[in-house]
């Protein structure tokens, strides 16, 4: 039987999500709203609802604004502490860093970015069948190249890990959560410096024959480090298609926050969130979007695929899709946005300002 209540979790929540700007120009990634909550929320849910209590959140980047909002946990049950880098040290060195707290000899590591329905137990289960060093959480993607790529032999030992690799050997890929045993981090990894785990430490583990095994599974896995995937992942949490503690029971075709206003006759399709305080107005008709908090959107807008940053104003009968709209932004009555758009924060367009379109 697995021991989850003996595993410390840690997240590393460091990286500056620069795939995501400008929305995380003032926000870390884990820290954007999706289906209504900070994404880490979904996360940490899942980690209680496993059975884990410890966590510790390896932080760099605005590193404040996840110790303002989570404090020590108590109120989702969980007990959470915070680890500081000045200067960023990549995944290895976050995940060195915290090694002073943590208290068992099971440590489970997640990328703080990935959207997963996998069975955490499941993992912890293989890591303690396999007597293993380390095992990896892997699953099977259409495109690997992107990911970190990791061929296992017939017994599930893990072979080579190639992060990023041009020509990938197998479709094979890290999902981002691992079962460290403590003592390979103390050490596997050096202290004092930028270490990348994917670049050096896993290569070396592997190289000195350290037993790391995979779990392979086919759950629902989503990376939300691009606007496309973060857009998908939010909807998918609305609809259920991965689920999240936080919305059990709670699922349908659109998330409103209890403190959010929809006028009559708005459509709200898609798996759309919107967050707190953000009112929408009569007519609107929002599609597969992620509204965050204090956002107004005017009368006749229609909104798909996209992202709309707090405190946003969208103007009656503009139409955006596959945008991202920074906080504040102003965007007037009657443009229109499509294909990948970024709009800056705080950036003002007029009425009838934009007519933009990939296909125009
Ligand atoms: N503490 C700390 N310090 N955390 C960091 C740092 C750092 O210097 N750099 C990145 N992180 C955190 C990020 O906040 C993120 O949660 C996680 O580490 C992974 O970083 P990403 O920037 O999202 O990496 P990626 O998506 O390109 O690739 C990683 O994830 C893939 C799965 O989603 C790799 O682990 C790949 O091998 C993997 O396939
Ligand atoms: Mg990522």
């Amino acid at each position: 039987m697995s021991h989850p209540e003996n595993t410390d979790a840690v997240i590393l929540v460091g990286g500056k999500g620069t795939r995501l700007r400008p929305l995380t120009m003032n926000t870390p990634k884990p820290m954007l709203p999706t289906a209504g909550f900070p994404f880490l929320q979904h996360l940490l849910a899942r980690i209680e609802a496993a059975g884990i209590k410890h966590v510790v959140l390896s932080t760099s980047f605005k590193a404040e604004v996840f110790s303002n909002y989570f404090g020590d946990g108590s109120q989702m049950g969980l007990e959470i502490e915070y680890v500081f880098e000045e200067e960023a040290l990549g995944t290895g060195g976050g995940i060195r860093n915290v090694l002073d707290k943590l208290r068992h000899e099971t440590v489970m590591v997640f990328n703080g970015d990935v959207l997963s329905g996998t069975d955490l137990g499941g993992i912890l289960q293989t890591h303690e069948d396999r007597d293993a060093d380390l095992t990896m959480h892997l699953l099977r993607v259409a495109d690997p190249s992107a990911f970190g790529c990791v061929p296992t032999d017939a017994d599930g030992r893990v072979l080579e890990f190639l992060e990023k690799t041009e020509d990938p050997p197998t479709d094979q890929i890290n999902a981002g959560c691992y079962v460290f045993r403590r003592s390979v981090i103390e050490e596997d990894i050096p202290t004092g410096r930028n270490v990348s785990v994917e670049r050096e430490t896993f290569p070396m583990m592997l190289n000195n024959n350290r037993k790391v095994y995979g779990h392979v599974d086919n759950s629902y896995w989503r990376d939300m480090g691009r606007p496309t995937d973060f857009v998908r992942g939010s909807s998918d949490l609305v609809r259920g298609v991965v689920p999240s503690p936080l919305l059990a029971g709670k699922h349908g075709e659109s998330y409103v926050d209890p403190t959010a206003g929809v006028a009559g006759g708005a459509l709200l399709l898609g798996g759309t969130a919107v967050g707190r305080g953000s009112e929408i107005g009569a007519g609107c008709r929002l599609d597969g979007t992620v509204i965050f908090n204090g956002v107004t959107i005017e009368p006749g807008a229609v909104i798909e695929n996209s992202i709309i940053a707090s405190g946003a104003r969208i103007g009656a009968n503009t139409r955006i899709s596959d945008a991202v709209i920074g906080e504040g932004a102003v965007i007037g009555a009657r443009c229109e946005l499509a294909g990948g758009m970024r709009i800056w924060p705080g950036v003002v367009v007029p009425d009838t300002g934009i007519r933009f379109s990939s296909d125009a």
